[in-house]
């Protein structure tokens, strides 16, 4: 565990990836660090890659706190760059045939945590959510600049939202009064849009729409579908012979990606899936982590 983020399937990524001493592996999903950390600590040499700066200056910080102490956390190459270009970031960093490479999907605890960057709906912050700073879109350019039907296939296709008609109709009546800048002001609209009359909507209930509503921004800002589709096939190009890929994802449409790919993969005789069906965490881990709850993992191994 770290003050940044707390890693989910530890144990269960590096068992998988089957870490060997001096063989080289990429983390693509860098975060606080944790399964990068982790890999190094067993003997391999890592690429770390985050498109977010503060996961990267974080990890760096934490590499010069610890040199003296602990030598394997000099093994450890830092990349600010989206895993979208995985294949072009391994070549040039001399990662071009790895053993392992692990995604650990979605946003770390920093970023959720960190109010400004505007990805939580608890509490007022501005609706930022891009991963990434220098990205040009920010969530309140799309809740402003989208149209209602653009809205309502965004929270139905990314959020999986049934409500999502009422819910776009409202952002656009709502922002012809004044622009819709803060998660406060989207939670209240939504709140509306669900208003059942003469009922109050419990706060789990509130809390799940507006989950649902956040993940579909969330995945547009940082355009997170189309990154996973394109740098999967890409990692099953960097593996070497017997290499795996760790995918661990934490909704349904990442997940779905994750298992047509590898199905597709092994159709096209690339090598094996080696998790039939997703690992899920365990009671404990769950117990400890509650963001774990949706995590589920799973790994493909290449045969050349
Ligand atoms: C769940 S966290 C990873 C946590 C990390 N495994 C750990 O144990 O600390 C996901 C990280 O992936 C990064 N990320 C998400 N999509 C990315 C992409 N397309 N390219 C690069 N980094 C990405 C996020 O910025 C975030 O820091």
């Amino acid at each position: 565990m770290n003050d940044f983020h707390t890693s989910v399937f530890l144990k269960e990524a590096i068992d998988f990836l089957n870490v060997k001493k001096e063989k080289k592996y990429i983390d693509a999903t860098l975060g606080g660090g944790g399964h990068s950390f982790e890999i190094a600590n067993h003997g391999g040499i890592v690429l770390g890659i985050d498109q977010d700066q503060e996961a990267i200056d974080y990890v760096r910080e934490k590499i010069k706190d610890q040199r003296s102490k602990i030598k394997t956390w000099e093994r450890l190459t830092l990349v600010k760059d989206n895993f979208r270009d995985i294949e072009k970031i391994a070549k040039i960093n001399g990662f071009e045939k790895v053993n392992g490479i692990i995604f650990d999907l979605g946003i770390s605890s920093h970023q959720l945590d960190h109010r400004e960057r505007g990805f939580s709906f608890e509490g007022d912050s501005m609706l930022d959510m891009r991963m990434d700073k220098n990205l040009k879109i920010k969530a309140s350019d799309l809740i402003n600049g989208l149209t209602r039907k653009e809205l309502y296939k965004l929270f139905t296709r990314l959020g999986e939202e049934r409500n999502a008609f009422f819910i776009s109709e409202h952002i656009v009546k709502y922002r012809k009064i004044i622009p819709i800048q803060t998660s406060a002001q989207l939670i209240s609209i939504i709140q509306d849009a669900y208003k059942i009359p003469g009922e109050n909507i419990s706060s789990f209930t509130k809390a799940s729409i507006a989950k649902r509503v956040f993940q579909a921004l969330r995945i547009a800002v940082n355009d997170e579908l189309n990154n996973l589709r394109e740098s999967l096939p890409q990692a099953l190009s960097l593996l070497a012979d017997r290499g795996r890929m760790v995918v661990i994802s934490f909704h349904s449409l990442e997940d779905r990606i994750v298992k047509h790919c590898f199905e597709d993969f092994e159709k096209q005789k690339l090598g094996v899936i080696i998790t039939k069906k997703p690992i899920s965490p365990g009671f404990s881990e769950i117990r400890l982590n509650t963001r774990s709850r949706s995590a589920k993992l799973r790994v493909f191994e290449r045969i050349l």
